[in-house]
């Protein structure tokens, strides 16, 4: 197997999608085999993380890898006013594959133009984060039995979220019908609405949360409004508190409804909820773990169950 970079969820077709769940599921059952002696991997948080840098760490360590890297950049070089472009040439020296998140829309592109060592999109700015997408498509597939034929409701901030961006275009490959839950200022952009209509994806939009909008619903994905995303604070101020779920709103919902969220969380889903069965957020965090397993051997050109064989 080659090693391959992954920027956006459309870089993996349907196939490759599902190949990665499966693997995903082998990883849950076998998470600490030492298939990465010998690799070192380079995590470079840009941004700040919890999750995301962790659960990819995690990931590296039960799998006998090293992993050097940064979670603060003002430690590093680039507060000396190194570039992105050096600072990738020079860790391209020292790793096997390099995991980075930035705040700039396009920065993990732009790291493959400059460098042969793959990566990985751990989360560029408002465009995409498909490591996160992974583990979404695994938690669903785990909590639904299946990816076709169903419901998503995506609720918060559809407009800056990477995350529900990336889903939508996963989910695109299977049966599902959306609703867009989400005030004007934060509606789900245009671009995404134009890809729902050219690849004949059902969907809505409405600014309407209530038991009514989630009813139907299999998979209820909550956002965070961000506050970094914001250039006008104001506008924050005005729209953050629009869309919050409490555990009341659950009572006539489907048995199988569950609740995703990528976290951090901020007040859109209320304490009350964590101890309802149909909260998943926390099992979904966990599933990344399993979900970047997976991905990080692609990305290496490791097939997992041959390399564990070995
Ligand atoms: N979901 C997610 O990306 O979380 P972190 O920002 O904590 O990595």
């Amino acid at each position: 197997m080659k090693t391959q970079s992954i920027v956006s969820i459309d870089n993996l077709s349907k196939q490759e999608i599902l190949d990665l769940l499966r693997d995903a599921e082998w990883f849950e059952q076998h998470p600490n085999h030492k298939i990465l002696d010998g690799k070192v991997i380079a995590t470079l948080f840009f941004e700040p993380s919890t999750r995301t840098r962790l659960s990819f760490e995690t990931a590296v360590n039960r799998l006998g890898g090293r992993v050097i890297g940064f979670s603060d950049p003002a430690a590093t070089s680039t507060s000396k006013g190194e570039t992105l472009k050096d600072t990738i040439k020079m860790v391209s020296n020292y790793v096997d594959l390099i995991i980075m998140r930035h705040y700039l829309e396009g920065a993990a592109q732009y790291a493959t133009e400059v460098t042969e060592v793959p990566v990985i999109n751990a989360g560029d700015g408002a465009h995409q984060h498909p490591s996160q997408t992974m583990l979404d498509l695994y938690s669903i597939y785990k909590t639904q039995g299946r990816l076709d034929d169903i419901t998503v409701t995506m609720v918060g901030d559809l407009k800056y979220g990477r995350t529900v961006h990336s889903l939508l275009q996963a989910l695109s490959h299977f049966r599902v019908k959306f609703r867009f839950i989400a005030c004007d200022e934060l509606r789900m952009p245009r671009e995404f609405i134009s890809f729902c209509e050219q690849h004949g994806i059902d969907y809505e939009e409405t600014t309407e949360f209530s038991p009514a909008t989630i009813s139907d619903t299999d998979i209820l994905y909550m956002t965070r409004v961000q506050r970094e995303r914001f250039a006008d604070l104001s506008e924050y101020e005005r729209v953050k508190d629009l869309y919050n779920l409490n555990n009341a709103m659950l009572a006539g919902t489907r048995e199988n409804l569950r609740i995703l969220h990528p976290l951090p969380r901020v007040n859109e889903i209320h304490v009350d909820v964590d101890d309802n069965p149909k909260a998943y957020y926390f099992q979904q965090a966990k599933n990344g773990l399993f979900a970047r397993q997976a991905m990080i051997c692609k990305c290496l050109g490791i097939n997992p169950k041959d390399a564990a064989s070995k």
